[in-house]
């Protein structure tokens, strides 16, 4: 029930409130009456950099395999949290698990060059890896460890959006592409990857362990720059 005035359905009782406040106001001598609209307030916007300091705080202190136990700290990931470019390595090596940063032993100084190298700077791609906890002696990550860690990486990718994808190794290449295939079989292709593009290339520890894979590192590097101009 309701009184219409100009297409707007007032209640009655809304209505006399209206009336007695309207009455009180002239009483005071106001001539005006004014109703301050509703404020319409900006939604929240969580940026990426956000989302991913919140998923950090969910994984740090993460138990969900053995390595937990046997970490020094837990490596998440690091850089551009809008990165166009986003390489995934194999887990942290002893270096990474001191400091808890992916790629700052000597193969992540080769990394780095090998970003330079095609004209970005480290702090411009995204860095991460499958594992997030050092497998004891660097042996292969277990499938039972991929299977429980792949969700932390699968957010990351997700909150970070990136256009591309790197995949430094077999191990990353394999998970990623979910295939059995060999790193041969697997570079030198661009792989569609929900919705993005995937590419594959040697893991740095494996040029500084045999200097012949330098040229076709190279050249998957130039394959990356062309996909990163792309668009
Ligand atoms: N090797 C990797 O795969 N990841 C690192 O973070 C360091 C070395």
């Amino acid at each position: 029930m309701g009184s219409d005035s100009g297409g707007l359905k007032i209640d009655k009782e809304v209505l006399q409130l209206l009336r007695r406040f309207i009455a009180q106001q002239m009483e005071l001598g106001f001539k005006e009456v004014y109703l301050t609209p509703p404020t319409h307030r900006a939604p929240v916007r969580i940026t990426s950099r956000q989302r991913l300091e919140e998923l950090y705080e969910r994984v740090k202190y993460c138990q969900r395999c053995s390595l937990a136990k046997s970490r020094k700290n837990l490596v998440f990931g690091e850089g551009n949290p809008r990165a166009d470019l986003l390489l995934v390595g194999e887990a942290p090596g002893a270096e990474e698990d001191l400091q808890g940063r992916p790629f700052v032993g000597r193969a992540g100084g080769l990394l780095t060059k090998m970003i330079e190298a095609i004209d970005l700077r480290r702090e411009e791609v995204y860095i991460a890896n499958i594992l997030k906890c050092r497998p004891p002696g660097n042996r292969d990550p277990l499938p039972s460890e991929v299977a429980v860690c792949r969700p932390y990486l699968d957010q990351q990718i997700e909150i970070v959006n990136p256009k591309i994808i790197c995949a430094l190794g077999r191990v990353a290449a394999q998970t990623l592409l979910d295939t059995t295939r060999s790193l041969g079989e697997l570079r030198g292709f661009v792989h569609p990857f929900r919705g993005r593009k995937l590419l594959v290339t040697y893991h740095p520890a494996a040029l500084l362990r045999n200097i012949h894979l330098k040229r076709p590192a190279w050249e998957d590097m130039k394959l990356l720059r062309g996909q990163l101009e792309r668009g």
